[in-house]
């Protein structure tokens, strides 16, 4: 979603403002613009529609500004339509005030309203905006940024990153946030801000957190931080340990292809972190105790997009190795229920980002109630891996295509190794069993490899299929845990119309959607209900459908008359989503290919959605 940029120090600011926005360019956005200051105080913004390039090549990759201080933001229409008035910087009306903001102001409505009535006027269609103007309704009064920003944080609902531009204060910046990140900077006489990670990380590897309603105010090479009564708060850099490389294509086409092809050693990374040698499982660093693991009576698995999906999975793997019932949330949904906790629930949040907005509702939701939360995150650091009592950290490492696919790899071992450690601690799997899982688990990096080597036969497919209208996704079980995300797969990166359903559930309803080509993919990995799926495949080829089958290697119950066959390889049913997403991530991703779509930044999409 949105991403902000802040820069300060002895170099041009614009040039690296736009690097920094390029670096976020994979959040998903629809227009651009940086605002720089000079040592004088003059404030001069500059915004386009579209791709950062246009914006860049206008100012001439940012040589043609002159100031060392300004920011810049990408934007994600929210309020207001993706153009140039409603893209980021905004200003006050004199242009002394100008700020980039991410997230949303929810009453911003009323606000605009006692704004107008105390003379202000508005251009634009944004919350920001108003943001502005509120701003600088506090200021006029003492002139103090820190105060007028507290002010703001208090009188505003919402969520909100502010980086924010005083005429009066030429060489600082200023920023305030509640519920969308913030990260800081510092090298040498240079302050770097920005609203995540990779903006930055070329300059340098320490960043501050900015925390939950702090404030900041960076000078050249400096930075403050202050509570809202406006007292200094002191705070250490975090050192960032990912290698600059994994945000970089590496000769591979787009990102999401060489994403996929670290799977395997992304699940590796997640695996090794916690099984031992001995096939135990240790979850030590994640902070939960054996003790705290024993108490647990329900699980509440909850996320969104893909995270939910993994959700999906854990229900069927936790059910059945550690006997203790498991819900499935979608994060938004939950946050707005009546919740009705009780003694021994554990939350479980999976997010990619960690800063999923709902996700993060849901998280606060479970702990304002009493129950322990636990983090499944790839992000390091973020809100929602600060906030849990207790954090299993995904090995993924940045992930940068909006379609997630090696993070989703990663968040599903993590959830078969917290299904284990649950079994082992509760006495529910024999140690024979838990050591054909650990070794299972092991091997299924190699198993990933096996089917990304078979790449081109799925491309074929993809080209066989590529003017498809619609594509239906059907499994049992785990197989229809992996049907809801190849579904969403093809869907956001295709554009092809596609649904996901309950092998069952298919004629209730959904069956009479299937007309003469419509191609069904049937999930057959499971073998107590791979002969219901392929009488489900057969019913709707008898009314027209064209038939893919996706089934275990030695499954040898297909249906009669199937298009396509693609063989996967065995491993422990349980596992089985871990490899049979794989041909279907490959699928989505040829099929968006050959559709001449941008695969790494789909239309409409971001890659960590900051607002409800
Ligand atoms: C967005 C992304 C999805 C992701 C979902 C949840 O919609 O495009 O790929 O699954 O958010 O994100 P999270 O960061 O919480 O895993």
């Amino acid at each position: 979603m949105c991403g902000i940029v802040g820069y300060i120090g002895t170099q041009k600011a614009a040039p690296i403002l736009l690097d920094g926005l390029k670096k976020l360019e994979y959040r998903g956005y629809d227009s651009a613009g940086v605002a720089v200051q000079t040592s004088d105080g003059v404030i001069d913004i500059r915004k386009e529609m579209g791709r950062l390039r246009i914006l860049a090549e206008k100012l001439d990759g940012g040589q043609v500004l002159e100031g060392r201080c300004g920011i810049g933001h990408t934007r994600w229409a929210t309020h207001g339509k993706p153009d140039s008035l409603n893209a980021h910087p905004h200003t006050n009306a004199e242009q002394s005030i100008v700020a980039v903001h991410n997230g949303i102001i929810e009453n911003y409505s009323e606000l605009k309203k006692n704004l107008a009535a105390r003379g202000y006027e508005f251009y634009s269609e944004t919350d920001t905006e108003v943001a502005i103007k509120l701003v600088d309704y506090y200021y006029r009064g003492h002139k103090d940024p820190i105060k007028a920003l507290s002010e703001f944080a208090l009188r505003v609902r919402g969520s909100f990153a502010l980086a924010v531009l005083f005429r009066d204060y030429p060489d600082e910046i200023y920023a305030v946030r509640k519920d969308s990140p913030m990260i800081v900077g510092i090298a040498g006489g240079e302050s770097y801000l920005a609203s995540d990670v990779p903006a930055i990380l070329s300059y340098t590897r320490s960043v501050y957190y900015v925390d939950n309603l702090q404030l900041c105010r960076l000078g050249k090479g400096t930075v403050e931080f202050f509570n809202l009564d406006g007292e200094r708060v002191e705070k250490s850099p975090v050192e960032i340990t990912w290698d600059m490389k994994a945000a970089e294509k590496g000769g591979y086409e787009h990102f999401m292809l060489k994403e996929m092809h670290e799977q395997p050693a992304v699940i590796r990374d997640t695996v090794n972190s916690a099984l031992q040698d001995d096939n135990s499982v240790d979850l030590s660093e994640t902070g939960i105790s054996e003790e705290e693991l024993k108490k647990v009576r329900r699980i509440i698995a909850v996320g969104c997009g893909s995270a939910y999906h993994v959700g999906v999975a854990a229900q069927y793997v936790i059910e059945e190795l550690a006997h203790v019932p498991v819900r499935v949330e979608l994060a938004s949904e939950y946050r707005y229920r009546t919740p009705l906790f009780q003694e021994g629930d554990l939350v479980i949040v999976i997010s990619q980002s960690g800063e999923t907005a709902d996700s993060l509702a849901a998280l606060r939701l479970a702990k304002n109630h009493g129950a322990k939360t636990f983090a499944v995150v790839n992000v390091v650091g973020s809100a929602i891996a600060r906030e849990a009592d207790f954090v299993f950290y995904t090995k993924a490492g940045p992930e940068i295509s909006v379609a997630t696919t090696k993070a989703y790899s990663a968040q599903l071992a993590a959830v078969y190794l917290i299904a284990l450690k649950l079994a082992a601690v509760r006495g529910t799997v024999s140690a024979e069993r838990n050591a054909e899982l650990a070794s299972a688990l092991r091997s299924l990096p190699q198993k990933v490899q096996m089917l990304l080597d078979e790449k081109e036969e799925i491309k074929r497919f993809a080209f066989e299929a590529m003017n498809k209208k619609d594509v239906f996704f059907i499994g049992r079980g785990i197989d229809y845990a992996v049907s809801i995300e190849g579904s969403l797969k093809l869907k956001e990166i295709s554009y092809v119309h596609s649904e996901a359903y309950a092998a069952g559930e298919l004629k209730h309803g959904t069956i009479s959607l299937i007309e003469d080509g419509t191609l069904v993919v049937g999930l057959l990995t499971q073998s107590g209900v791979i002969e219901k799926t392929v009488s489900n495949m057969e019913e709707t080829r008898t009314r027209g459908a064209v038939l893919a089958a996706f089934t275990a290697e030695n499954n040898r119950k297909l249906p009669a008359g199937s298009d396509w066959t693609f063989r996967i390889p065995e491993t422990d049913e349980l596992f089985a989503a871990s490899l049979a997403v794989v041909p279907l991530q490959l699928f989505a991703y040829y099929l968006s290919v050959l559709r001449g779509n941008d695969v790494d930044n789909p239309r409409h999409l971001a890659k960590s959605v900051t607002v409800e």
